[in-house]
């Protein structure tokens, strides 16, 4: 593939590529002298028209490990604020010749939009409600690296899953590599089309986690709700916020996630969020090694002489 729009492009094969690149990668953010020569020579643009800690500053740490020239720009810093569109602001990018564009776009589409008009590589680093490869790729590192592999594992996604594509690519890529996935959240924030995703669905919290071995906790996206429609915060705690309290009934070694950023104390409880079973920190870490792996890849395809 020339670009990384969504984990569904992707067979388990070329997952299982992504997972051991991403290993051969890991130790060396462990180094004292964490650099090496692999992408010398090569551009990468990271496009964010959304904000973004941490996929923005892991591919840029990705991108200069790796000894790339990484070029950041955000929305606000770019001509798009002076009514530039989308597409020339990517034609004048690619007029650049970077090796490849990671972008981030509130629009669902704008990843594919884009990949459509350049010759080089593009990462999608989140678009809209649509998908976040990336996000999910090292979310499933994350778990293998604890459990070795996902099948027979039930992992519960929990929260807003209707505004999330963090939930829509775990559900893919999770799904193909054996787990059994659930959902939980209420109903205003599960999308209509949510039962056609062929996962079990759940609005009660108890029986969603039961037996789970990991919960995956999502950001309440205060800034994506309709009008009129905002959840109260308090009510939505109480039904839905992870605790160790409401993990009662989850395997006894249950893991949690976050993608973050995390709301404490609405979606996940400041205790658990801290606690020794919580892998947040390490899907930031996973971040790096994988997104070190995916630009390697997409970047050096034409070397190793891959198909589209
Ligand atoms: N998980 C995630 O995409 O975080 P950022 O928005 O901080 O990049």
């Amino acid at each position: 593939h020339k670009d990384l729009l969504d984990v569904s492009q992707l067979s388990r094969d070329d997952v299982a590529v992504v997972m051991k690149t991403a290993a051969s990668f890991r130790e060396i953010n462990a180094r004292p002298v964490k650099k090496v020569p692999t992408l010398k020579g090569r551009s990468v643009v990271l496009f964010f028209a959304e904000p973004s800690t941490r996929t923005k500053t892991s591919f840029d740490m990705a991108g200069k490990r790796l000894s790339a020239d990484t070029f950041a720009l955000t929305k606000s810093g770019s001509s798009l604020v002076k009514g530039e569109s989308l597409k020339d602001t990517v034609l004048t990018l690619l007029a650049m010749n970077p090796d490849a564009i990671v972008i981030r776009h509130g629009e669902s589409g704008a990843a594919a939009f884009v990949a459509e008009r350049v010759s080089c590589a593009v990462i999608n680093a989140g678009d809209g409600r649509h998908a976040h490869p990336t996000q999910a790729l090292l979310d499933a590192f994350t778990l293998l690296e604890k459990w070795g592999t996902l099948a027979d594992k039930t992992v519960c996604i929990l929260g807003d899953i209707a505004h999330s594509r963090v939930a829509r690519s775990n559900v893919i890529l999770l799904s193909m590599l054996g787990a059994n996935v659930r959902l939980c959240g209420p109903r205003t924030l599960l999308p209509p089309s949510v039962d056609g995703w062929g996962v079990e669905v759940h609005s009660d919290l108890k029986k969603a986690v039961a037996g789970a071995h990991a919960v995956m906790c999502l950001r309440l996206q205060l800034e994506r709700q309709q009008a009129g429609l905002l959840p109260d915060l308090r009510e939505y705690a109480g039904r839905f916020c992870l605790s160790s309290a409401t993990l009662t009934g989850a395997d006894p070694d249950v893991k949690v996630l976050h993608p973050g950023p995390i709301n404490r104390g609405i979606e996940i409880s400041s205790e658990l969020a801290d606690a020794g079973q919580s892998l947040i920190l390490d899907q930031v870490a996973s971040g790096v090694a994988v997104r070190m792996a995916l630009l390697h890849l997409f970047i050096t395809r034409k070397d190793r002489g891959d198909k589209e």
